[in-house]
């Protein structure tokens, strides 16, 4: 059979501990690349030092060299500037659709078949960026973004209701910024809504904590951003995508009518099997969530635009 190889761009925190995941699942070889000298390499080796205790056989190894990525099924770009305290997403916005461009473009010079999963932020725009620069169909240009705000608000509804994690299911459409949608009645557990379980104030206030998710852990981390959990949330995506599991997952995709959005990246539920984005899947919104959807695909817009001036 053959193995399955995954390049990883961006060798930082979420770089790292999605390579780590991916590797230790077994799932596929890892090719760690970065801009920075001997780091993709030490942590390349590192990771592979792990693999007799863990257990696992899959390959990791690290380089400064694209030509060593060539024919990967799957490219994970996590290049850039991470968030600093005070810094909002859309400040990286300039600096990192610059390294986007770069990286795809040279990553998908060795691997045309590859589906790119983008991590970088300002995240839906650089879905953008990645797709201009790859000129792949938007089947194989997926963001990562709502499966880590999903993964947060069910994080928070489970400290709530002191429930198991594994019973909330939750979903969070929309861009990946201040204007994100979590949706209360598609946010269930045990197939339950929230809003049968707790009073709409302490649905707000949840609602709220998801929005802000990431920032909250930038205050708290006071140099660089979250990473556990969305290495977390990138692996869940790699692996519904090399196993064609047909997950169903919040994931920024390249919209063309659906949700009444054409021509913008923005969250939505996706089947996600072997040919990446294998379908959009159109939940019905009602006009309180529709408006907040438009509000959401508006500020993506601002971007794309401020990127196109
Ligand atoms: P980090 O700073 O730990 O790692 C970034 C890495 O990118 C560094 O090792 C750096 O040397 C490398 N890099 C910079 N320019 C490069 C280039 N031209 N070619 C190759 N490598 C290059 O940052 P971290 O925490 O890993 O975050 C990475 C990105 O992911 C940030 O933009 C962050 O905001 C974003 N992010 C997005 C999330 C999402 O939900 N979409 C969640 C968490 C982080
Ligand atoms: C997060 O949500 C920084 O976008 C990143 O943690």
């Amino acid at each position: 059979m053959k193995r399955n190889k995954v390049t990883v761009v961006g060798a930082g925190n979420v770089g790292a501990t999605a390579a780590q995941r991916i590797a230790e699942a077994g799932l596929a070889d890892v090719v760690l690349v970065d801009i920075v000298e001997g780091l993709p390499q030490g942590k390349g080796l590192d990771l592979a030092e792990a693999a007799p205790v863990v257990g696992h056989d899959a390959r990791v190894t690290g380089t400064n060299d694209y030509a060593d990525t060539a024919g990967s099924d799957i490219v994970v770009v996590t290049s850039g500037l991470a968030r600093q305290p005070g810094m909002s997403r859309d400040d990286l916005l300039l600096k990192n659709a610059g390294i986007v461009r770069s990286v795809v473009q040279q990553a998908v010079a060795h691997s045309p078949s590859a589906i790119l999963v983008i991590v970088t932020n300002p995240l839906d725009a650089m879905c953008h960026v990645a797709m201009e620069a790859s000129g792949f169909p938007r089947e194989r240009v997926i963001g990562m973004a709502g499966v880590l705000d999903s993964a947060r608000f069910r994080t928070f509804i489970a400290m709530e209701l002191g429930v198991s994690v594994e019973d909330t299911h939750a979903f969070v459409l929309g861009g990946h910024g201040d204007t994100m949608v979590p949706l209360p009645r598609y946010s269930t557990v045990a197939g339950i809504p929230i809003t049968e379980l707790m009073s709409p104030e302490r649905v707000a206030a949840l609602v709220d904590r998801t929005a802000r998710g990431g920032a909250e852990i930038v205050a708290l981390l006071k140099s660089g951003s979250a990473y556990y959990a969305p290495a977390a949330a990138t692996f869940e995506m790699v692996d519904s995508i090399l196993r064609d599991r047909k997950r169903v997952l919040p994931c920024a995709v390249l919209l063309q009518g659906e949700y009444g959005v054409d021509g913008l990246f923005v969250g939505v539920p996706v089947v996600l099997g072997a040919a990446g984005m294998e379908r959009i899947i159109e939940i019905r919104l009602s006009g309180d969530e529709a408006a907040a959807f438009q509000t959401s695909a508006a500020a993506v817009q601002e971007l794309v635009e401020t990127l196109r001036r």
